[in-house]
């Protein structure tokens, strides 16, 4: 298997407590390990999850990644790449920071517009595309939450949304996200009652508010890997 140079994102798995204990299973018999995964603005590791216990490469990108944070700007060209092992990836999965666009934040986006934060935003999310046109994958993802993305970096317009919620595959609460891409949208729906609600929006203030109302959802990180393997 090939060896990526950027660290895989174990300090995730070391922490029970919070993601459960990582458990290998190869659960493919032809070889993935040529199938290198690039998960952007992924701390987490959830949405990677999966392609990690099936035993891809995964590189995680996240300036909060705790062994060694990584910043997307940084990946800028064919030698930051070839230094990382990563100028040959099969898919990408990108969490785009979604504080200056999601539609829930929408009474702080005059002072966002005024103060720089949005246009910094647009110029992320226009450096991902830029990556991905440049890597070219098998397929490729973005996530938001509803809100102003696709008005602000109209490119995507031509690739979606995609809008699903978190009980749509089996964890049992709202948070209406897009997707943006070229990848298979025959997701397997695992369908549960809302029971929780939308207990993102509902979360009390903590340090770890925004983290925690930003983890991809466990349900729907499955079945997005059982349809894009
Ligand atoms: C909306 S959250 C996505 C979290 C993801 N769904 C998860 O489960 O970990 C956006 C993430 O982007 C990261 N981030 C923001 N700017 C970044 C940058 N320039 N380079 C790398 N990561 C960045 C943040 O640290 C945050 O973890």
């Amino acid at each position: 298997m090939r060896t990526l140079s950027l660290c895989s994102n174990d300090f995730i798995d070391d922490d029970g407590s919070v993601h459960g204990v990582f458990t290998f299973r190869p659960e493919f018999e032809r070889d993935i390990s040529d199938r290198c995964i690039l998960s952007l603005f992924d701390v987490s590791g959830e949405w990677s999850r999966p392609y990690r216990e099936a035993g891809y490469p995964v590189a995680h990108i996240d300036i909060l990644n705790e062994h060694c944070p990584c910043d997307v700007w940084d990946i800028n060209g064919m030698e930051w790449l070839d230094d990382n092992g990563l100028c040959d990836v099969w898919g990408i999965l990108a969490a785009v920071p979604c504080t200056d666009f999601a539609a829930s934040g929408a009474r702080w986006f005059a002072a966002k517009d005024a103060d720089g934060s949005t246009d910094a935003s647009v110029a992320l999310a226009r450096h991902t595309l830029a990556i991905i046109e440049f890597l070219r994958p098998a397929w490729w993802v973005i996530e938001n939450p509803v809100g102003r993305l696709p008005s602000l970096v109209p490119d995507l317009k031509e690739f979606g949304p995609w809008y699903f919620q978190p009980c749509d595959f089996g964890d049992p609460y709202t948070k209406k996200t897009g997707l943006w891409g070229e990848f298979n949208r025959n997701l397997k729906r695992t369908p549960v009652p809302p029971t929780e609600g939308s207990k993102i929006h509902r979360m009390p203030p903590s340090e770890d508010r925004q983290y925690l109302r930003s983890i991809t959802p466990a349900g729907f990180a499955r079945a997005f890997f059982e349809a894009n393997p």
